[in-house]
């Protein structure tokens, strides 16, 4: 098959353009649906399966918005569906092995329904190497579009119903802004709000500067016009997102304006509860710390990867910081909100990491008294310097690491739940939980699974739990009226 059989669309991604970054803005705009385009999803139903972070959760309730507002309705049975969307993640070798099989198993359904739409999106379509693998191997995707242009779904919806064609269009170079997308969000507590998008940090085995093209913020007044809306809404608590929050504004053209400045006109918005991921170490400000030591609606808990207790290793990752700086953080955090709780992301069998590098990690993690930990097993991701710099650690050793780290932080995890014991603290009741129907599940505001009896008639609210006991994974407790 040639180029041109695909689509008027084809347009593949490619790594070093995507490198590039610009000094010019991004610019904003709002979405359009198509006139002509009706509502092409009467009585067809659609099914996305969502993989990756928070920002691709989101994503996905954008691209129901889009497909609800064409007249789809949502289906939790892929077999009933007529449009499966896959939401695909870049980070780890093994993110994408899971799609590409979820994508075989999938062939099957649509030799049996011709007229399913299977469309493949998120990070991974921005890589060259998988977008030619699905080109070659996977023709029975029909619509492949990247992160810049979920706003012209409609469009590739159309061209795959009516000129039956196959669309590829995947932008190497970061979209416009787009305001006003259609949303339709998971759940009514609890919403997710985009302040920026992309990074431009450029750790050296990340993928996501690659995927997610550069930093850009959305505008305060659009931010702060969504939260509104929400507390409108009743929502109880949002978290802000993006890659790295702590660069915030910093493309501003038009203003000085940081994540601090937008955090403390957030703290006056009337919204219970505001969380924020992820923070980057380095642009940790004062003015950031401020703000969180002034509480209100802010949480209690900040997610502040370190990803390795070593400097060599911090260095080769190309983080801007050493161990000493990150745990000045951490003591300054601690000094302004004592009761914060802290969490890590951490990469064990760095190209090149030994024994003792790795020790420094694990003497880190007692330093800085995490509360909890996402850890993994670095994953060379093609594109990115970290994939060529010579490796000499064995797969043994990296599963070794992982397993004495994840015991370690199971430790620190459990410790940080017994002192909860006999406390009284704040849960949002989030729904019945989800092994047992009869007990309540929510989360307090150091972001703790709080599982508990109680009156399932304050599901939505703030309730006050006392608890009673603490396990590696979660709080147990009961609800207290006081
Ligand atoms: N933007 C966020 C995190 C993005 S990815 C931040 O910087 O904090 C989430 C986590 O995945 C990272 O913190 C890192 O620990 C891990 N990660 C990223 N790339 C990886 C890779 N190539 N191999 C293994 N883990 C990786
Ligand atoms: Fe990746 Fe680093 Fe950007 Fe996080 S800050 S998304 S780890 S490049
Ligand atoms: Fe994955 Fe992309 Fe998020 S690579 S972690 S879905 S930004």
């Amino acid at each position: 098959m040639t180029e041109k059989d695909y689509s008027k669309y084809f347009q593949t991604p490619n790594l070093n353009l995507a490198r590039r970054r610009t000094r010019e803005g991004a610019q904003k705009i709002d979405f359009v649906m198509p006139a002509n385009l009706g509502k092409i999803g009467r009585n067809k139903k659609f099914y996305i399966d969502t993989y990756g972070c928070q920002m691709n959760v989101h994503d996905s309730e954008v691209i129901a918005g889009i497909l609800s507002e064409l007249g789809y309705t949502p289906t939790e049975n892929e077999n009933d569906a007529d449009v499966i969307i896959l939401n695909t993640c870049a980070i780890r070798e093994n993110a994408e092995n899971r799609v590409f099989g979820e994508l075989g198993r999938l062939k099957a359904l649509k030799l049996q329904n011709p007229d399913l739409i299977l469309g493949v999106c998120g990070c991974m379509s921005q890589e060259e190497k998988v977008v030619n693998t699905l080109l070659q191997k996977y023709q029975h995707v029909d619509i492949i579009f990247g992160t810049h242009n979920i706003h012209r779904l409609p469009e590739y919806l159309r061209d795959a119903y009516y000129n039956k064609e196959r669309v590829v269009e995947v932008w190497s170079h970061e979209g416009d802004i787009v305001e006003h997308m259609p949303v339709l969000r998971q759940g009514k507590i609890k919403a997710w709000v985009n302040i920026m998008y992309g990074c431009d940090e450029f750790c050296t085995y990340c993928i996501v500067p690659y995927t997610r093209g550069k930093e850009r913020s959305r505008y305060p007044e659009d931010i702060l016009a969504e939260i509104e809306q929400l507390a409108k809404e009743g929502y109880q608590e949002i978290t802000l997102l993006g890659q790295n929050v702590n660069a915030y504004g910093k493309d501003f053209k038009d203003r000085e304006y940081g994540f601090g400045d937008l955090l403390k006109v957030i703290q006056k918005i009337n919204i219970p509860r505001v969380r924020f991921t992820t923070s980057h170490p380095r642009d940790f400000d004062q003015k950031m710390i401020d703000a969180l030591a002034n509480r209100g609606n802010l949480c209690e808990h900040v997610h502040l990867p370190v990803q390795s207790g070593n400097n060599e290793i911090l260095r080769k990752m190309n983080r801007k910081y050493t161990r000493e700086e990150y745990l000045e953080l951490v003591r300054e955090l601690r000094k302004a909100i004592p009761d914060v709780a802290i969490t890590t992301d951490i990469i064990v069998g760095f190209p090149g990491e030994t024994e003792e590098q790795f020790q420094d990690t694990l003497s880190l993690v007692d330093e800085a008294d995490f509360e909890g930990a996402f850890t993994f097993i670095f994953s060379p991701r093609e594109g990115t310097p970290a994939a060529k710099f010579p490796d000499n650690v064995t797969e043994e050793e990296k599963h070794d690491r992982l397993q004495r780290l994840n015991q370690k932080i199971n430790e620190k995890f459990l410790a940080a739940h017994k002192k909860y014991e006999g406390k009284i603290v704040e849960v949002l009741c989030e729904g019945p939980s989800k092994n047992d129907e009869t007990i309540l599940a929510g989360y307090t505001r150091t972001n703790k699974l709080v599982n508990f009896k109680g009156d399932h008639n304050n599901i939505g609210k703030l309730v006050k739990v006392r608890i009673t006991e603490g396990k590696t994974w979660h709080l147990l407790g009961e609800e207290v009226n006081e």
